[in-house]
């Protein structure tokens, strides 16, 4: 695991973002698999200003979102969906028919999820999946318990998850209990895992992540066992890292060459 920690969300968006345009740049047709919520917000602002102002194009990019809420149309404005094109597809240009959402409103779910797995593979792999992490150390909405090899699948959410979501929806009462989500085998199969967590709301998820047990109950953890997991956080969310000094040391220290 590759742990970075920087002083702010901004600059620590600034390097995610450098990953993602690399990737974007390098391969023929790259796939890159994409999280909601409030933690990408300013990796998506960078991209689309590299976009604008520095010609970095995704026109022969696929993408792959982790999740869904089930029972939501694509235009709902709480969808994923809808999030998605507000923060990213509608301002840079990957074309349409590459994107890929699950669809909370398939009429058969497990058909659906089957398909998506086969997209996945057909694109020929996500090359990076950005990651975001909730309070209890779930990864898309792969909660505590879930299998560490599941494939894209439906998932009941915790109530401390619908809970979290609650603003969104305009009330806890109206925040769906089933979505849809990559399984934690879909996402350890991308070939980098990037995972972002900002604010101290993080710091106890992202200790167990990266410095305790993998466990299913902090399903985040199975990033230990990934070839190339890259984490990158603001001081407040690396504020329970025991060896945080280490990895500042470590990335102070990185050569030229490795640099992102
Ligand atoms: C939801 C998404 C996750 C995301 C998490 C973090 O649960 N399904 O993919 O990582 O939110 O949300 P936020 O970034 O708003 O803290």
């Amino acid at each position: 695991m590759e742990i970075i920690i920087q002083p702010d969300s901004r600059t620590a968006s600034l390097i995610a973002s450098r990953i993602i345009a690399r990737v974007v740049r390098e391969r023929t047709n790259p796939a890159l698999g994409l999280a909601t919520g409030t933690t990408p917000l300013l990796l998506y602002k960078e991209l689309i200003r590299m976009h604008r102002e520095e010609g970095l194009s995704f026109v022969r990019a696929t993408t792959f979102n982790l999740d869904e809420y089930v029972g939501l149309a694509a235009g709902h404005p709480s969808s994923f969906h809808s999030f998605m094109d507000r923060n990213l597809f509608d301002h840079i240009d990957v074309p349409r028919d590459r994107i890929h959402i699950p669809d909370g409103l398939a009429a058969d779910l497990p058909a659906f999820c089957r398909d998506y797995e086969e997209e996945i593979r057909s694109s020929g792999g996500i090359d990076v999946q950005v990651l975001g992490i909730g309070t209890e150390g779930h990864i898309g909405f792969n909660e505590p318990s879930s299998s560490l090899a599941s494939r894209t699948r439906i998932k009941t959410l915790t109530q401390q998850t619908r809970k979290d979501y609650s603003g969104a929806f305009g009330g806890e009462e109206n925040v769906p209990y089933h979505c849809l989500t990559m399984g934690i085998g879909t996402i350890m199969d991308s070939r980098i895992c990037l995972l972002l967590a900002f604010g101290g709301k993080k710091a106890r998820a992202v200790a167990a992540t990266c410095e305790g047990p993998v466990t299913a109950m902090v399903p985040a953890s199975v990033l230990q066992m990934h070839p190339r997991a890259i984490v990158v956080l603001d001081r407040e969310a690396a504020s329970e890292l025991k060896r945080a000094e280490y990895y500042q040391w470590v990335y102070a220290h990185k050569p030229d060459w490795q640099k992102h």
